[in-house]
């Protein structure tokens, strides 16, 4: 064990990173409250919370709620473990929906932004973190029935990026096996995690032996990361790298190690996505961007030509980066629009 644990340390610190950034920063020590580098705008403390499937726990809801609706939109934010990333960045894009007609209900998931997180045996609350996928797509799968009864005549669309994309697709798996399954009407992948990048990833030996010692000791945590040196490449406009650098829950995820069990349920969920992509059968639309340096694209197209679904489509953004709703103006204007001509369609 003692040979064995820094090997599994350097190899999680590598596949730790590879989820969260990129590219070499310079320019991060600049002061917003200064004026020396340009933010934008992150939304605060919500007003509306909702019950997680975890007793006890509460998220943090927003909406954005136009005044005729005409579509509605469940968003699954993303930078979730380790990225600091809530719903509060979501702004830009839940105006532009609300402006085209369509309400966007979002949360941040549990550990995350203003949600509480899980507790641990001593009543410790665990920020960034959570046991398992399926607590993740349970809290979708309840907050998607919610917003069905609060909408009973409307159809119900799932968007997501990165991360968030994991955890949809890891739901509608979920769904599809049981009979009467919660599903939205359809799906959009923003930038989507369906594979970590290869070279990230360890030896799939290695991973069986973290698999073994997780079902033992899950709660190991692996040691903290070099996170700001990658930071910025996810990002086609650096105001919002920058956004990013200054908000204390960014900077908080930064500094809590991960946990071996959380890593390895990730992992195991993405194996399961991996092997059966081909059941995914709901109607669903992909947007990646050009320039796309943080997730597998080639999993994503494999996605886009093998899922069984009958209404598929996947559209590669010129110039853009991962987070394409916090790309530059126009791009994320393109997709915000795109996305809203998708679902109005099908509403
Ligand atoms: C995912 O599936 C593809 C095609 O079956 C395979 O080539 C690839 O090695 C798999 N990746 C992982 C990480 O299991």
């Amino acid at each position: 064990m003692k040979v064995l644990f820094p090997l599994l340390q350097v190899l999680l610190t590598s596949l730790v990173l590879s989820t969260i950034g990129s590219a070499a920063a310079d320019d991060g020590d600049c002061s917003p409250a200064e004026g020396t580098c340009r933010v934008y705008n992150i939304l605060g403390k919500p007003e509306e919370y909702t019950e997680s499937t975890v007793p006890g726990v509460k998220l943090a809801v927003r909406r954005w709620t136009p005044d005729d609706v005409k579509s509605v939109v469940l968003f699954a934010h993303g930078g979730t473990y380790g990225a600091g990333f809530h719903s509060g960045y979501s702004d830009i894009m839940g105006k532009s929906f609300q402006e085209a007609g369509i309400a966007v209900i979002s949360y941040d998931v549990a550990g995350s932004g203003y949600s509480d997180g899980l507790k641990d045996k001593n009543g410790n609350t665990l920020r960034n973190y959570f046991d398992s996928m399926d607590t993740l797509t349970n809290d979708f799968t309840k907050v998607l029935n919610d917003v069905r009864s609060q909408y009973p005549t409307k159809k119900v669309f799932a968007v997501g990026e990165s991360f968030g994309c994991k955890i949809l697709l890891a739901q509608i798996m979920k769904e599809q096996e049981q009979s009467k399954g919660s599903l939205a009407d359809g799906y959009v992948f923003s930038g989507p995690v369906v594979q970590l990048l290869p070279e990230m990833l360890p030896p799939k030996p290695v991973i069986a032996v973290m698999s073994f010692i997780a079902k033992f000791f899950p709660m190991l945590t692996m040691p903290g990361t070099d996170f700001f040196s990658t930071f910025d490449l996810a990002f086609g406009d650096k105001a919002w790298a920058q956004t990013g650098r200054h908000d204390p829950f960014v900077i908080e995820a930064a500094s809590i190690p991960p946990k071996l069990g959380m890593i390895i349920s990730v992992l195991n969920s993405l194996k399961k996505l991996n092997d059966s992509l081909e059941t995914i059968g709901v109607p669903f639309k992909i947007f990646v961007g050009e320039n796309e340096g943080r997730v597998d694209v080639d999993a994503i197209k494999r996605l886009a030509k093998v899922a069984k679904s009958t209404d598929k489509d996947i559209e590669i953004v010129p110039g853009a980066y991962h987070q394409l709703f916090q790309d530059l103006p126009e791009v994320t204007q393109l997709v915000c629009r795109h996305i809203q001509e998708w679902i109005l369609a099908r509403s």
